[in-house]
């Protein structure tokens, strides 16, 4: 489905991305971890068109070129991402904000209400149905990002990008995510390819683990095969953040 061959990245002198390989499958959940400043974000913001790839690196997704693409067309071929620092509109009820995630969907066109039976659809599904009426902004960091989440969903997409969705949340909040990113593959058929910080979550959920260290992949493989990789524990232990 996603298939990426030497993803460079650099900043000036820093190379952030350092030739990275990855390919994500369809009905896959792929985690994506690495200390602090690993190159994380970039990755996603490379795969996503926020960025421009260093010449030679090759993004393809349901076979179409994505280096070639803007970010608004990216979203358009069904890949689409939520926001470390989650993104959205404060001002906006949890309903409006559904209705323009369903509006601005991969599909080519959708009527207003086909939008708003979507958004109830999708609100529903993360379980906020009842916030609906309330402003985006007034919502509880956890509940933003479910609210993020659902409009993602809204959209239609094949592969969702999620950059630490489950940081700031409550135990019991990131089982009841855990639950919802199992629940998008599994009712939905969504990919899922996902950064977190938080171990367990990401290792209870991810079908595959791709561990990145100071822009290239140093590991790969099944959360078991994580948690037992020498040079992953040890780059752990390197970094100031572990
Ligand atoms: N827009 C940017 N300009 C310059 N340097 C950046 C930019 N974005 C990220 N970096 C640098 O690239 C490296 C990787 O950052 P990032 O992708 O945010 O890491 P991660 O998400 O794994 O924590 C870091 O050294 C960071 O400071
Ligand atoms: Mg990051």
């Amino acid at each position: 489905m996603l298939t990426a061959a030497n993803i460079r990245k650099t900043f000036g002198g820093l190379v952030a991305i350092d030739g990275v390989d990855l390919e994500i499958g369809r009905g896959e959940i792929v985690g994506l971890i690495g200390p602090n400043g690993a190159g994380k974000t970039t990755l996603f913001n490379t795969i996503t068109g926020m960025l421009e790839p260093e010449e030679g690196t090759d993004i393809t997704f349901n076979g179409e070129d994505l280096v070639s693409l803007e970010t608004h067309e990216i979203a358009r071929t069904g890949l689409l991402r939520t926001f470390q620092i989650v993104r959205v509109f404060d001002e906006m009820t949890v309903f409006e904000n559904a209705v323009a995630g369903a509006m601005f969907g991969t599909e080519e066109s959708i009527s207003r209400e086909q939008a708003e039976e979507r958004a109830r659809e999708v609100l529903a599904f993360v379980g906020l149905e009842d916030k609906s009426e309330m402003k985006a902004g007034s919502l509880p960091i956890a509940q933003q990002k479910q609210l993020e989440l659902a409009r993602t969903v809204a959209s239609d997409p094949d592969l969702v990008l999620l950059d630490e969705i489950a940081s700031g949340l409550t135990p019991g909040e990131i089982e009841e995510l855990s639950d919802t990113i199992r629940r998008l593959r599994d009712d939905r058929g969504i990919s899922v390819f996902w950064i977190e910080h938080i171990m367990d979550a990401i290792m209870g959920t991810a079908d595959r683990i791709i561990v990145l260290k100071s822009g290239q992949k140093i590991a790969e493989g099944t959360p078991e095969d994580i948690r037992n990789n020498k040079a992953v524990t040890e780059a752990y232990l390197g970094a100031d953040d572990a």
